[in-house]
């Protein structure tokens, strides 16, 4: 157990820090000049002199690959990739070499038997070359997480002293933030577990390399999970006078505390969490059945459903860029400008003053464009969300979760409100950003630091000290 705990929400384009610096202080988002609390996850290697140069964060994120410069902004996706599958020991060019077809061929063309023997021993030695003494070869994808885990480590020292430094502008509290353990949210499929992901692993590894000591029973939390505690409890950490968790008073008296003290009439409930981020798109059905007695220790009761579909914001993007000309505008925006372009011409409607170009792009001189980029991306969103959420068997009480900055789109939003009802479900209340109350439902409206923050504010909960159950 940990009376203060860090969690960080480590997200494919931008991670979240948020502290518990005591059993019952609400968790907090840590913040810093120019960014906020949405730190950018991207690592610029500047390989020109004679030392690699690492930058960071918001410095990072304004750099373009090039001219001896890389830059990696989606680099969580190759920590967390499967591990290969054992490939088989005979590649496909080897068994068209060793095959009678081309030795058939070869007479047909006349080429001497001799010849596809050379040709087979080359291809041989070739492999064993690439695949050093071992013979082992080593796939572009191993190489690509070798590669992240290195720059993990890296990224993790750097927001170790961001963090140390946000900490220590915090009102004084005589702590030593240095000692305090650290959690990491990770997606659903690399969660805590038996069969562990060799992602989650590797996580750990580099935060412990990069000087985070690491919490003691439970470092790692599923994303979605701490979105949804997060959420659900707005960040609060309340124990009752017993010194135990007070979860009535954590999760505001909601539908879960309903379900939990009274599961013969509430037999069931479920968070739904749809989260649009930047890379991907990840839906979770987080679902409780409670059995006999009323039960107060959710955490061993939840059961996660969970899909991950490689599309996000940055898809999103890439079609307005296109759209919108960007490559003809004189000056290239920056990575500040276009998180000013997605929330003016996705969110709000309005268009953007391109610097140098004179002109509003993405007004409504351009409605017709943005609004054919904006519709395809839903449409796909939403069709994800129907496959997702028709096979579910309903539960009794449901509240639906959608967050991640897509989720602020409202047209993204409102297709996602219509497609989770796919297969005849309801919800009991709604959490998202910008939300109205229609015909009487219960709704949460999500400020950004909810839409964004959820995980990294409910991996920093209480809810995950088991020491106070
Ligand atoms: N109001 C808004 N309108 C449109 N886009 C937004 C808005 N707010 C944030 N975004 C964008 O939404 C994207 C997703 O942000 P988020 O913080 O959810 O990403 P992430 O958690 O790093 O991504 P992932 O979940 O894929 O790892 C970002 O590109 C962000 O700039
Ligand atoms: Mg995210």
């Amino acid at each position: 157990m940990a009376d203060r705990v860090f969690c960080i929400d480590f997200g494919s384009a931008y991670t979240k820090v948020a502290l518990r610096r005591d059993p019952t202080a609400d968790s907090e988002l840590l913040s810093w000049p120019n960014i906020d609390f949405c730190v950018p996850s991207t690592i610029a290697v500047d390989r020109r002199g004679t030392k690699a140069k690492l930058a960071f964060g918001d410095e990072a994120a304004g750099q373009e690959s090039g001219g001896g410069i890389d830059v990696h902004r989606n680099w969580k996706r190759s920590v967390f990739l499967a591990p290969a599958v054992a490939r088989p020991t005979q590649s496909p060019l080897e068994a068209l070499l060793q095959s009678d077809d081309l030795l058939a061929l070869a007479t047909q063309y006349g080429v001497p038997h001799g010849q596809i023997g050379y040709l087979q021993q080359m291809v041989s030695s070739a492999k064993s070359l690439i695949g050093g003494p071992g013979g082992r070869i080593i796939s572009a994808e191993s190489q690509q997480q070798t590669i992240a885990t290195a720059l993990a480590a890296h990224f993790f020292h750097w927001l170790r002293q961001r963090t140390m430094e946000a900490c220590a502008k915090l009102p004084t509290t005589g702590l030593k933030f240095e000692d305090i353990p650290v959690r990491v949210a990770v997606p659903a499929f690399a969660k805590d577990g038996d069969d562990s992901h060799p992602g989650r692993k590797l996580i750990l590894d580099a935060l412990d390399k990069a000087g985070w000591p690491l919490h003691p029973e439970q470092p790692v939390v599923a994303e979605p999970y701490a979105n949804a505690i997060g959420v659900l409890t707005k960040g609060a950490n309340v124990l009752s006078r017993n010194g135990r968790l007070n979860f009535s008073d954590m999760f505001s008296k909601g539908p879960l505390i309903t379900v939990l003290k009274d599961s013969t009439h509430h037999p069931s409930y479920r968070a739904l969490v749809i989260d649009v981020g930047a890379f991907t798109t990840d839906f979770t059905a987080l679902t409780f059945k409670p059995v006999g007695v009323p039960v107060l220790m959710p955490d061993s009761g939840f059961e996660l459903q969970e899909k991950s579909v490689p599309f996000g914001v940055s898809d999103l993007d890439e079609e307005m860029r296109l759209a919108l000309k960007v490559s003809e505008w004189p000056v290239k925006p920056t990575w500040t400008d276009w998180t000013k372009v997605q929330q003016s011409v996705y969110s709000e409607g309005k268009g953007y003053r391109a610097p140098g170009l004179g002109k509003v792009v993405g007004g409504p001189a351009d409605s017709e464009a943005v609004q054919a980029c904006l519709s395809a991306f839903t449409k796909r969103i939403a069709d994800e969300t129907t496959a997702f959420c028709e096979p579910l068997e309903p539960a009794f009480t449901q509240e639906l979760i959608l967050t991640g900055g897509g989720s602020s789109i409202p047209v993204v939003r409102d297709a996602l409100q219509i497609a989770a009802k796919a297969g005849g479900k309801t919800f009991v209340k709604t959490h998202a950003p910008d939300l109205k109350r229609v015909k009487g439902i219960p709704v949460d409206k999500l400020d950004e630091q909810f839409t964004r923050g959820g995980s990294a504010l409910g991996g920093a909960s209480i809810y995950f000290e088991k020491g106070y159950y």
